[in-house]
Formats: C-alpha cells, structure tokens, sequence
C-alpha cells in the first residue's frame, strides 16, 4: 500500500493538477476530498489544455477509478458537463467514477445567496471575502447546519422534493427579508433541472468509503487530491479570507473516510512564487512590474473565475507552517521557467510587525490583523537569466536555479522531489519518484 496525499501549500493554484496528473501514471485511484467547483485544475497533455472543476485529476489515466468523496460540495449540472465533455473526447465514464452517497449537493439557490451575500458586503463597505461565487459556502453551511441535500437524498425523489423546499425556502426568505428589490431565482425551476440530473448522476453514485477501503487493502495506490490550499482552510486560513473547507491533511481524512494509517506521504505544492485570488492579507505581495510580470509570464489568471491573480515573492515562512500543519514528507516546486528573466529572486524569511526593526516575526501568523501589518523581510538569491523551460533533469539546471532550490529545501526542512518548469506533463524534473522504493 502506498497512498499519497497532494496538498496546496500557498492560497491554491499551486499547480496541483498537473502533479497529480503525472502521479497517476503509477496509481489506481485518485479521490477529491473536499471543496467543490471553485476548483480549477489545469492539466496539459500534448500541447492540449483542459480544465476541471470537479472531476479528479487523474481523468487521463485510465488505470484510475475517479472518486470524488463524501467532503465534496457538488453542484450536479457542474459534474454533468463535465462527464459530457469528458465523453465527447471518447472517455467513458460509466464504472469509473464514483461519487460519494454522502456528498453535499450545490443547487442553484446556493450560488445566488453567495453572490447576495457578496454584493451586501460591497454596499454595506464590509470586508468582502472574493468568493468565486458558485455557492461553496451557502452550501457547507446546509451540511454544518445538518439541512443539507445530499447524493443519498436522490434515492427518494419525494422526501428530497420535500426538502429542497424547505431548505431553499428558509433560505430564500431570509435574504428576502433583508433585500426586497433582490431578484430571487425560480425554485420550481431549480428544482425540476435538480431533479432531471439527479437521474443521470444516479449511477455514479455510492458508498465511497467501503470502496475506497476495499482498494487501500488490496494494496493499491490511492491519490487524494486536494483542491485550494493551506492558507485557505477554513481553520488553518487567512479567516475570513478562506473558503469553507479543510484544505489541510484532516480533511483528506474527513473528506474520504480514510484514515491516518492508510496514508503514507503528502506532498505540498508550491510555485516558486506566491498567488493569491481575491481578497485578504498577502504580505509578499508585489504591486509593481515584478509583480506584473509574475502575472503575465506565469499567465496568472484564475481557471474558474477568470480574475487577476495576485502576484508576489515566495513565502518560505508559509511553507513552513504549511509543512507543520499537514507534515509534509516532500515538496514539489512549480513555475520555475517564470522567473527564468529575473536579475534577482527573493524569498520571505521573516517579517517585521509594523515596520519596526525590534519586532520580528519567524512564523506565518495565525491573526489575520497580524498579517495585514507585516512587513517581509527578504533573502536575495542571484537569478540566472537564462531558460529552464522543459529542462527534465536537474543537473541540467543553471547553477543559481539549483542553490534556488536547494535553499528552500534547507528552509523548510523537507525535501524537494520534484520541480515543474513548464505546464506539460513532460515539463517535469523529477529527483525522486514517490512511488519509488
Ligand atoms: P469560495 O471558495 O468560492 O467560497 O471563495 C473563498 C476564497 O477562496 C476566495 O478568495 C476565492 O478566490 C478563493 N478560492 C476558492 N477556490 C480557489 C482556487 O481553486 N484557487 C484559488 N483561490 C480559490
């Protein structure tokens, strides 16, 4: 047995789809276990790009069965396309993929109330979170207030009526009572395009939880892939800058029923620069042209909303607490080719609390009112201006590139793997193959 957990290190958009692509070369399962469609994992096969917000990244291997588990938020017509469009291009997804009987739908009512909720923040001048706006929060906030719709709900198409209704009704007429001029979207038409899904996603689903216990026996390799990243878990994150789930390793285990001892590695992933979508502190930030061409190098712009994204030095201290709370056994390191231009490569150390000299900080904090005040204090590695782009070996790396990533590695304390230096699968420099004895 040797499964592996892929983890987010940074605010998401680590390059995760990529590594768990090329992961799943060598496993049999590969299971996403929390979050939902603001997900938007980009994978490269041939020069091809495609992008999925549901779907686990493994879709390309056949050798996978695809499982999205019981800590997922779905929204059904999202899962639908998806295994459409997966069909169009000749994979068939009947007797591969499973969907947990326990996972927590998304309806279309969510995702109104959490694009209510977040023009009121803009009026009211409250402290937008930037949400994606596809009803992630509305949606855990049914499954923590126990009122949630879930997949089992669809085996008894009356009592699952029943409570859409109910459900969407309390919810509806709240926002109601607060916005009158809000245009509320139509129920009976949510409901009935629920309902005409439900049969088409009804095959697909089941107790992921005996199956995916029945793999780990057998002594397959499952994958788990996460989605987002440390610094946006509901616990652990930037709060309330984060979204609704636990990004970090406990929600691989409460996202799949899978326990501490079915698990071997985890690996985080971080690009050799930070990003951010939406709002929050981000004391790395870059508002000037590093940061711009972070943004247009990287092509830095989110696969599910389309936004900007936020560019700006790497945070080592983010990597370390990112290390600590989900105990990493390796790293893999994304992007380099972007920064191949650059003169000079900073990283974050540490911080100084308000500017002050005599106040410094080593760790990423917990407060998000700390973190707006830092300021982060750099050490300065020596570019190497030169292009890494496709290079698939490490030695073949220019020198500074190399002491770039073995000085991170002395940082965070946890060992380098694998470095990406482009988006295609074959960009790939790996030093050690976690499936390798
Ligand atoms: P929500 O997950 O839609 O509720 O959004 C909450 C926060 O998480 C916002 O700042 C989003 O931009 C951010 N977010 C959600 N999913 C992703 C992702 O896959 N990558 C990066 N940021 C994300």
């Amino acid at each position: 047995m040797a499964n592996i957990a892929i983890l987010g290190c940074q605010w998401g958009d680590e390059g995760k789809g990529k590594i768990v692509d090329l992961l799943t070369e060598k496993t049999n399962a590969v299971v996403r276990f929390q979050g939902g469609n603001n997900a938007g994992h980009t994978i490269w096969v041939d020069g091809k790009k495609s992008v999925f917000h549901l779907m686990p990244s493994g879709v390309f291997h056949p050798n996978n069965i695809l499982v999205i588990g019981n800590g997922v938020v779905i929204n059904p017509h999202i899962l639908w396309e998806e295994i459409n469009q997966l069909s169009e291009t000749g994979i068939d997804l009947k007797g591969r993929l499973f969907i947990s009987d326990s996972a927590h739908i998304i309806t279309n009512f969510h995702s109104a109330i959490d694009k209510i909720r977040e023009e009121d923040k803009i009026l009211t001048k409250g402290s937008k979170i930037g949400t994606t706006g596809l009803g992630i929060g509305p949606a855990y906030e049914d499954k923590c207030a126990r009122v949630g719709l879930r997949f089992m709900d669809f085996y008894d198409m009356d009592l699952c009526e029943e409570k859409f209704y109910h459900n969407a009704g309390l919810h509806l007429s709240s926002v109601q009572a607060v916005h009158k001029n809000y245009e509320l979207p139509n129920l009976d038409d949510i409901y009935s395009s629920l309902k005409e899904v439900s049969l088409k996603l009804l095959p697909f689903v089941c107790d992921t939880l005996d199956l995916l216990h029945k793999i780990s026996d057998k002594g397959e390799h499952i994958l788990l892939e996460g989605a987002q990243g440390c610094f946006l878990d509901i616990d652990h994150g930037t709060y309330p800058f984060v979204t609704s789930s636990n990004t970090t390793i406990g929600g691989a285990l409460t996202g799949t029923g899978m326990s501490t001892k079915m698990i071997d590695q985890v690996i985080g992933v971080s690009k050799f620069y930070a990003t951010r979508v939406g709002e929050g502190p981000f004391p790395t930030e870059l508002n000037d042209e590093i940061g711009a061409l972070l943004q247009e190098k990287g092509h830095e712009k989110g696969a599910t909303t389309g936004r900007d994204r936020r560019c700006g030095w790497l945070d080592v201290c983010q990597l370390q607490k990112a290390s600590l709370l989900n105990g990493l056994t390796s790293m893999v390191l994304t992007k380099l080719d972007v920064l191949d231009t650059l003169a000079e490569i900073k990283i974050c150390t540490h911080y100084l609390v308000g500017g002050d000299v005599d106040k410094i900080e080593n760790k990423f904090p917990n407060r998000t009112d700390i973190l707006s005040e830092l300021t982060p204090v750099y050490e300065t590695l020596p570019g190497w201006q030169s292009p890494t782009k496709g290079i698939r070996e490490f030695s073949e790396l220019p020198k500074n590139a190399k002491s770039l990533v073995k000085r991170i590695e002395e940082l965070v304390k946890v060992p380098v793997t694998i470095v990406s230096t482009g988006p295609d699968r074959l960009d790939t420099i790996i030093r050690k193959h976690p499936f390798a004895d």
